[in-house]
């Protein structure tokens, strides 16, 4: 039987998002349908409505979720009603090549839930990132649901659904920061600050903050920013370097998904240095021209950070003890809570820079 909700949808490209009736069905093999108590809105959210992702509206939105288990399928053995679970983008297969050589975070072939949620015609939606999770139920593939604490509020666990997971992994499971460290972070919305708050937790020695917004630049600060740049009044690069004795920084992350601040994060770092991409590109940009002495010269590594590299299973109940614990402060990400109509709205706030996180609370 399928459950009647209420859900954010995306119906085409550029249009504001409307709440709907959707139906969930039950789960089955190997699913799990999950009440959603909160989930955060993130710019990728806000991509899917423009056409940034792909075109196959109608979208239903939401991916930084946490709830409680409602059923699972007759096979399901990894959750079960009740539990308290945060979701990630996709369930690991165990078989592929990254798998079965001991690099699940990598997995080639992940998977969502088999069956599609559908409008109440019977048009299906597509979830974002194979969640869909601003609506009261949602359906996935019940490897998406990591069980966690039931002591940490709702809005705060589910941000590590994303955009906090993938700047938290940006610096400790890509960049490798540790203790000692200089790093740079380019780009302080709720990724950045992310990467920012795990730098400082893992004991880097100096955390550059790097925005054009002097308020998020403020937020850095609070997040554990040693040091902040104004890239709209001075130049990043040098400043980085005085920052830290002529030379640059050990880590770099780029957090905004643009050419020209991969290449400043480029000539940012030390020597042997890491260069850290986590901000998302869209198809039409091309590396910078780098020469390629430089890209020899300079020695260390670039690396992209897929949604952090994280593993859900060893990742989310980690963050969230330490959470727990008072050591990583995921509610200061919470910049309100709103309801499911409160959507589009969010979305301009997010574009004027105003808020952080805001979370949909059901
Ligand atoms: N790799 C992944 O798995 C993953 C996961 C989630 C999000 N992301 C991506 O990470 C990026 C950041 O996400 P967010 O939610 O923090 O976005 P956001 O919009 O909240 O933050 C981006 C920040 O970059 C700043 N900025 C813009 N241009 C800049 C410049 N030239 N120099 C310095 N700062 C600049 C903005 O002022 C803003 O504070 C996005 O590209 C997003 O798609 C990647
Ligand atoms: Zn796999
Ligand atoms: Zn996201």
């Amino acid at each position: 039987m399928a459950h009647e909700v209420r859900g954010v949808v995306a119906r085409a490209k550029g249009e504001p998002v409307s709440v709907e009736t959707v139906l969930v069905p039950d789960p089955g093999p190997g699913e799990a349908l999950v009440g959603v108590q909160a989930c955060g809105v993130c710019h990728t959210d806000l991509h899917y409505r423009d056409g940034g992702i792909g075109d196959d509206y109608p979208y239903l939105l939401g991916h930084e979720a946490a709830g409680v288990v409602e059923a699972v399928g007759p096979d399901v053995t990894g959750v079960a009603p009740g539990d308290f679970v945060i979701l990630n983008w996709r369930a690991v297969c165990g078989e592929c090549r990254a798998c079965r050589r001991g690099r699940p975070w990598y997995c080639f072939a992940t998977h969502n839930a088999t069956q599609k949620m559908t409008l109440a015609d019977g048009t299906p939606l597509s979830p974002a990132l194979g969640i869909g999770a601003f609506a009261e139920k949602t359906l996935v593939a019940a490897g998406q649901a990591t069980k966690v604490d039931p002591r940490a509020r709702p809005e705060a666990a589910g941000l590590l659904g994303c955009g906090v997971m993938a700047g938290y992994g940006a610096a400790v499971n890509t960049g490798g920061v540790q203790r000692d460290d200089t790093v740079a972070v380019f780009g302080c919305g709720g990724v950045g600050n992310a990467a920012i708050a795990a730098a400082r937790l893992v004991g880097a020695r100096t955390v550059i903050a790097v925005d054009l917004d002097p308020r998020k630049l403020e937020w850095a600060t609070d997040f554990g920013a040693t040091h902040t740049v104004d890239a709209s009044k001075e130049d990043p690069v040098e400043r980085i370097r005085a920052l830290t004795d002529g030379n640059g920084a050990d880590v770099c992350i780029e957090a905004v998904g643009r050419p020209e601040v991969l290449e400043q994060a480029f000539y940012a770092r030390d020597l042997a240095g890491t260069v850290v991409q986590v901000g998302v590109p869209t198809p039409d940009m091309a590396l910078p021209a780098i020469p390629m002495i430089d890209f020899f010269g300079r020695g260390g590594a670039l690396r992209p950070s897929w949604y952090g590299d994280c593993l859900p299973s060893r990742d989310f109940p980690l963050l969230i003890d330490l959470y727990l614990q008072g050591r990583f402060d995921l509610d200061r990400f919470v910049s309100e809570t709103i309801s499911l109509d409160g959507v589009e709205d969010a979305f301009h706030k997010m574009e004027r820079g105003e808020v952080l996180r805001s979370v949909v609370t059901i």
